[in-house]
Formats: C-alpha cells, structure tokens, sequence
C-alpha cells in the first residue's frame, strides 16, 4: 500500500492542481474497493440515514450510528482520508460538539470530522480545531437544514446568498477548517469559493472550478431508489464490477471529465 493520504497531500493536490476523488462509504467491504479502486478520500456521510437506513431525510442519525458505520470503514481501509458526518444535533454547542467529535475520532477511528453550517458553526470550528479535531464545514445546500429551506434546493443564486456562502467560507477557513465541501451551487460561485480559499473545496453538484468532487456511492452505482440526481453520473453502466465503476469515477474526477457541463447547475 502506498502512502497514506494526509490533509498535507491534500493541500499539495490543491497547490498543484491536481483534483481530489472523494466518494462516501458505509462500510468494510465498500471501503476496501474505495481504496482499492484509488479513492483519495472516504467520506462516512449522515446521507446512509437514507441510502442504508431508508429514512426519507439524514435527520434521524444518531451519533451512535455514525461511530458504528465510521469503525467499520476504518476496519475496511488504511490508505485514505477517513471524514466522518457529525449528525443532525450533535454539534448544537461547542462542547456538545467536541464530546461527539471525540468518539468518532477515538471509537470510529475517523481522521478529520464534517459539520454543515456556516457563521453560527464558526466558534464551533475553533473549539474543536483548537483542541487537535481537524474539521471539514459543508455549504450551500445543507440536508441538515431541510425543513428549514423548504426541499433539495441549488442555494446560492442570488447576490446576497452567494456573498453569505463566500463570506462564510472565509470565515469557516479563518477559525480553522482544513476542508469545505460545497453542494449545489452554481459553478461559477464554487470557483470564485475555490480560487479565493486555501483549504481544499470539494463539490457535490457545485460544478468544475472545485479542487476536488463527492459523489454519494449509491447515486454513482445507480441503486439510489427513485431519480438519480442530475449532478451524479451512473458509473456502473460501463463498467463489468462496482471496483471498476469506483475506478472510472476517480479517473474522471482525477482527469477532469466529471463533472460535465450538465452536472453542473448556473
Ligand atoms: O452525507 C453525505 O454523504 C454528504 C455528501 C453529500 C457530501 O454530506
């Protein structure tokens, strides 16, 4: 096994231009083709509360939840960047925050951890950054946050929510956060969100100026129930094995193919 990904190679990949492949996985068996097919960085996202558990939203995840799914992917794989979700309501104040960060670094064996949420997580961010807990934010469209915005909506696309999006993630990368996801948002505010931070910005529907790209595994093998969203491609069309379309997914993330110009939203 070659060397071990790092934020420090990542912040390299982004300083060179080359693009990041981040896929989610739930378990041992997914993480060990993830890593094998050469996924750079696994995400244990809250999204299995629907694509495992059946839940219509990722609000019913409990931390107890993301330790036990968070282990079994670390048992399945070494060389990746392990990020672990922190669930609806299990970051509401600092110190809530740094309790269940704890358990999903010590017990679930996750490198770094993700919390949706912009200014009002910012002191969050500080307390866990400053006491050794790396931390990916997440922007834009926020699952966490869906009653509250009304449905799976692009965010960001008027002037004052873009510039609220842009000031945030300075925000976020000035009290410490070492990553960003970004999802759905139009392309041209991820790019001007991606040159303007030093962090690595990764996108889920947030277009082709991002440093790298997320894909939910169950939307790009196509087993997503109902309709697929119009930013994910269906990998395993073409491919003969689940490793094989992981695979073709990195390489088109690492070349710069995926996504295209109609994953993309304006
Ligand atoms: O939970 C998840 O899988 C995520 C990705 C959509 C980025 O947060």
């Amino acid at each position: 096994m070659k060397n071990k990904i790092t934020l420090s190679t990542l912040e390299r990949m982004k300083e060179s231009g080359e693009k990041i492949a981040v896929l989610t996985a739930y378990d041992a068996g997914f993480a060990r083709l993830a890593e094998s097919a050469g996924v750079d960085v696994i995400l244990v996202g809250d999204s299995l509360g629907m694509v495992v558990q059946g839940h219509d939203s990722t609000l019913p995840v409990t931390v107890e939840e993301m330790v036990y799914h968070t282990a079994m992917v670390n048992r399945g794989c070494s060389k990746p960047l392990l990020v672990a979700d922190m669930p609806f309501m299990s970051h509401g104040t600092p110190r809530q925050a740094l309790d269940n960060a704890g358990r999903l670094m010590k017990e679930g064996g996750a490198h770094m951890v993700k919390l949706e949420g912009g200014h009002a997580q910012v002191e969050t961010v500080r307390h866990l950054t400053a006491r050794a807990v790396p931390v990916c934010a997440h922007l834009g469209l926020l699952p966490q946050s869906i009653h509250q915005l009304g449905g799976y909506k692009v965010q960001g696309r008027d002037s004052h929510s873009a510039e609220r999006i842009l000031n945030d993630a300075h925000e976020l990368q000035q009290a410490g956060a070492q990553m960003l996801v970004l999802e759905c948002v139009p392309e041209l505010l991820a790019r001007e969100v991606s040159l303007a931070l030093d962090i690595p910005v990764i996108g889920i529907g947030a277009g082709r100026g991002c440093d790298g790209q997320v894909l939910v595994l169950h939307d790009m093998l196509g087993i997503t129930p109902g309709k697929a969203p119009s930013f994910s491609r269906n990998f395993i069309e073409k491919e003969n094995s689940i490793e094989d379309a992981i695979r073709a997914y990195v390489e088109a993330v690492h070349n710069g193919e995926f996504p295209a110009e109609e994953h993309c939203f304006k």
